[in-house]
C-alpha cells in the first residue's frame, strides 16, 4: 500500500471500512442520495449546483465542477486541512480504534500524540469540574448560579454550553492530583499555574468557566469570567497550548458543526464575546461564532468557510474605526467570503440587544449591509441631519466614503441614498463629489499625522525605515501614484521589508493581484513592521496629493541615503587601496558619485 505510509494494510482496511465515505462526509456536507451517487454542493469550491459525487460502493468521492477526488483518508486530509497521520488520527478517534504506534514516523511523533492525549483529558476533567462545582451546593457557587441568573442564562443553556464555576485556587489540583496526570502535562495545558514555591494553582481561580471546544468536541481551553468589576482583566483565556492556537480557533464552532448536519447554514453571525454568542444562540440565532475579541485571522476566515459563505459581522460600538477589525473584514473577503455588517444601536452589543427581544436583534440582522454603506451609517448617528451645520459635516464625511468606492456604479448608489437622507438634489452631491476630490488635490497642508512624518523622513536615523515603510505600503495598497514604481531598486535593513518587496514584486511579474493579507502566510501577524506597514493603509494616510508627494520624498531619502553608503564605502576604499591604478577608478567612481548626488 503506496498510500498507507508505514501503517499496515490490515490496519488501514479495517479503518476504511469503520468509516464508510457516506457517513463521513455527511458530517461535513448535506448528502443527497439519487440512484447509485449521493450528491452534495462541493466543500472544496464554491457552488449554488451539487457537483459533488459520492460512491458509496467505491468508497470514493469527484466533484465534477473542480476535479478533486479521493477515498475518505484524502477527504478528511482536505476538509480538515491536515497531513496524511492527521487524517488516520481523526478516523481512528472517530472508530475508536488505536492508531499503532510502532507506526508513527518517529518515536517523537507517537509521544507528542500521548502527551495530545493526556493533555486533552486533563482538560474535559476540568471541564466536568468546574461544572460539577456549579451544582454541588456548595455556599461559593451561589455567586457563580446568581450571576448566571442575572444574565438571563437558562439551565438548558448552561447545559449546552458547558458552563462550570472555579471556587478557588486549590479544588482543582486537588481533584486532578492522584488521577496519574503528569505535573508537567497539568502545566502545560494550562488550566494550572504555580506559585513561586512550586504549589499547584487554578489558573481561573473563582472565575465561571467558558469551556472553549473545537469541531472535534474536544475541550481545549477555558475562557475565565471575574464576577465582579475590579482591576484585572475581565476575562482570562487559557495560554496558547499544544491544544489551543486562539487564531485557529472559533467559540462555538462545535456547535455551528452540529447545526451544518442538520441544515445548510444560509449565514454565521460573527460575534466578539463569548456571553454575546450565547446570548444569540438562546434566543434561536444558533448560526453564530465568537472570534473572542480578538481581529480576524485567516484561519479562522478557512474555518468559517467550511460552514457558510456569508459571515455577518455583528460587533459592537463603532468597530469600523479600529483598524484591527478592518483588517479582518479584508481577511474574509480574501478568503471570498460575503461579508455583511449587522449595525447595532449605541453602545451595544448583540447581547444587550437580544435581552431587550428577539425581535429587536432580528431587526439589525435584516438590516446588514455592506462595509461602505456602514461607514455611512456610522457617521450618520454622529450627527442630527436637522441641524444645518451637522447635516454639512455629515455630506462632507459622506461624500469622502463615497470617494473611496472602488466602482462607480457604487458611487452612484450611493449618492442617492445620500440625496434621499439629506434632500440635497442628486446634481448637487455630484458636483460636490467632484470638487471635494479636486480640493484634496490642491490642498497641501499636511494634516497633522501626515506632518509628523514627513518631519520624521526629513531628520533622524529611522528616516529609512520609514521610508521604506511608506514606499511598501502605497505599493501593497495599490496607490496609484506608487504604480510605476519598482521595489527591485531599494535594499533593506530589515528582514520583513525583504519579505514584503519579494512579494510584491513576485506578484507585479506574474500579473497577479497583490493581496496584502496574504503576508500574514509569511510573516507573523504580530510583526511589528508588518503592522507598522498596515498601519498607514488607515486615516486616508495613503490617498491625496500629500501622500503622493510624501511617497516621492521618501524615494528620494532612499536614494540619497543608498548613495550617501555608496559614498561612505568608496571613501573607505580609497583610503585603504594602494595600487595607483585602482585608486584612481576609485576616485572616479567617487567623483561619479557626488555628480549625481
Ligand atoms: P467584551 O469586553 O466586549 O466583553 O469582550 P463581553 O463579551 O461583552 O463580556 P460581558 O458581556 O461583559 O461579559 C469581548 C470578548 O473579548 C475577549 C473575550 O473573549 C470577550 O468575550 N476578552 C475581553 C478577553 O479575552 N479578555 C478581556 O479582558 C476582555
Ligand atoms: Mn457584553
Amino acid at each position: 500500500m503506496s498510500g498507507s505510509r508505514g501503517l499496515d494494510f490490515r490496519f488501514m482496511q479495517e479503518l476504511k471500512q469503520k468509516n464508510d465515505i457516506i457517513e463521513v462526509i455527511a458530517s461535513y456536507v448535506a448528502l443527497d442520495k439519487k440512484g447509485n451517487t449521493h450528491w452534495a454542493c462541493c466543500p472544496f469550491h464554491h457552488e449554488k449546483t451539487p457537483s459533488f459525487a459520492v460512491n458509496q460502493a467505491d468508497q470514493f468521492y469527484h466533484c465534477f465542477g473542480c476535479g478533486v477526488s479521493g477515498d475518505v483518508v484524502k477527504f478528511v486530509q482536505e476538509i480538515e486541512s491536515t497531513d496524511f497521520m492527521g487524517a488516520v488520527r481523526i478516523l481512528a478517534g472517530r472508530a475508536k480504534m488505536a492508531v499503532p504506534e510502532s507506526n508513527f514516523d518517529t518515536e517523537k511523533a507517537a509521544e507528542m500524540k500521548k502527551k495530545r492525549d493526556q493533555m486533552s483529558a486533563i482538560m474535559l476533567d476540568s471541564a466536568r469540574f468546574y461544572l460539577s462545582n456549579l451544582y454541588s451546593g456548595d455556599d461559593r457557587a451561589q455567586a457563580h448560579l446568581a450571576y448566571i441568573q442575572n444574565r438571563k442564562l437558562s439551565p438548558t443553556t448552561v447545559k449546552k454550553f458547558g458552563l462550570g464555576a472555579s471556587l478557588d485556587f486549590y479544588g482543582l489540583p486537588d481533584y486532578l492530583a492522584g488521577k496519574g496526570y503528569s505535573r508537567q502535562n497539568l502545566l502545560d495545558c494550562g488550566v494550572l499555574g504555580e506559585t513561586k514555591n512550586g504549589k499547584l494553582i487554578d489558573a481561573q481561580g473563582g472565575r465561571l468557566i467558558f469551556p472553549i471546544i473545537n469541531a472535534f468536541d474536544e475541550v481545549v481551553a477555558f475562557g475565565g469570567r471575574l464576577l465582579e468589576k475590579s482591576d484585572f482583566a475581565k476575562y482570562k483565556n487559557t495560554k496558547e497550548t499544544l491544544l489551543f492556537n486562539k487564531s485557529k480557533t472559533l467559540y462555538n464552532i462545535n456547535l455551528l458543526k452540529k447545526l451544518k448536519r442538520k441544515q445548510p447554514i444560509q449565514n454565521v453571525i460573527m460575534v466578539e464575546g463569548y456571553m454575546d454568542t450565547i446570548s444569540l444562540y438562546q434566543a434561536g440565532f444558533e448560526n453564530v461564532v465568537a472570534s473572542m475579541g480578538t481581529s480576524l485571522t485567516k484561519e479562522q476566515a478557512r474555518l468559517v468557510k467550511r460552514y457558510s459563505d456569508t459571515v455577518l459581522i455583528s460587533y459592537d460600538g463603532d468597530f469600523a474605526g479600529q483598524k484591527a477589525d478592518l483588517r479582518g473584514l479584508e481577511i474574509l473577503n480574501d478568503e471570498h467570503l460575503t461579508v455583511r455588517v449587522v449595525p447595532m444601536p449605541d453602545g451595544l452589543d448583540p447581547d444587550d440587544v437580544v435581552k431587550k427581544g428577539k425581535d429587536e436583534y432580528q431587526k439589525c440582522l435584516d438590516a446588514a449591509m455592506p462595509l461602505i454603506d456602514y461607514k455611512i451609517h456610522a457617521l450618520e448617528r454622529k450627527y442630527d441631519l436637522s441641524a444645518t451645520e451637522d447635516k454639512r459635516k455629515f455630506v462632507a464625511g459622506a461624500l469622502k466614503v463615497v470617494a473611496s468606492a472602488d466602482s462607480e456604479s457604487v458611487k452612484e448608489e450611493l449618492l442617492k441614498k445620500l440625496r434621499d437622507k439629506t434632500g440635497i438634489s442628486y446634481h448637487a452631491l455630484e458636483r460636490d463629489l467632484q470638487r471635494a476630490a479636486k480640493d484634496t488635490a490642491v490642498d497641501d497642508t499636511p494634516t497633522e499625522p501626515l506632518q509628523n512624518k514627513i518631519a520624521e523622513v526629513a531628520s533622524g536615523a529611522a528616516q529609512t525605515v520609514k521610508a521604506v515603510r511608506f514606499i511598501l505600503a502605497a505599493k501593497l495598497f495599490n496607490a496609484a501614484y506608487a504604480k510605476a514604481f519598482d521595489v527591485n531598486g531599494l535594499s533593506f535593513s530589515e528582514q520583513s521589508h525583504r519579505v514584503i518587496a519579494d512579494y510584491i514584486a513576485k506578484q507585479e511579474s506574474s500579473g497577479e493581484r497583490i493581496r496584502p493579507s496574504e503576508l500574514f502566510e509569511m510573516l507573523d501577524e504580530d510583526d511589528s513592521e508588518l503592522s507598522a506597514i498596515f498601519d498607514l493603509n488607515y486615516e486616508d494616510k495613503l490617498s491625496g496629493e500629500i501622500a503622493a508627494r510624501f511617497f516621492s520624498d521618501s524615494v528620494r531619502s532612499i536614494q540619497r541615503a543608498e548613495k550617501e553608503k555608496t559614498l561612505a564605502r568608496l571613501n573607505e576604499e580609497y583610503a585603504n587601496e594602494t595600487n595607483e591604478e585602482k585608486r584612481k577608478e576609485i576616485a572616479k567612481k567617487i567623483a561619479n558619485c557626488v555628480r549625481k548626488k
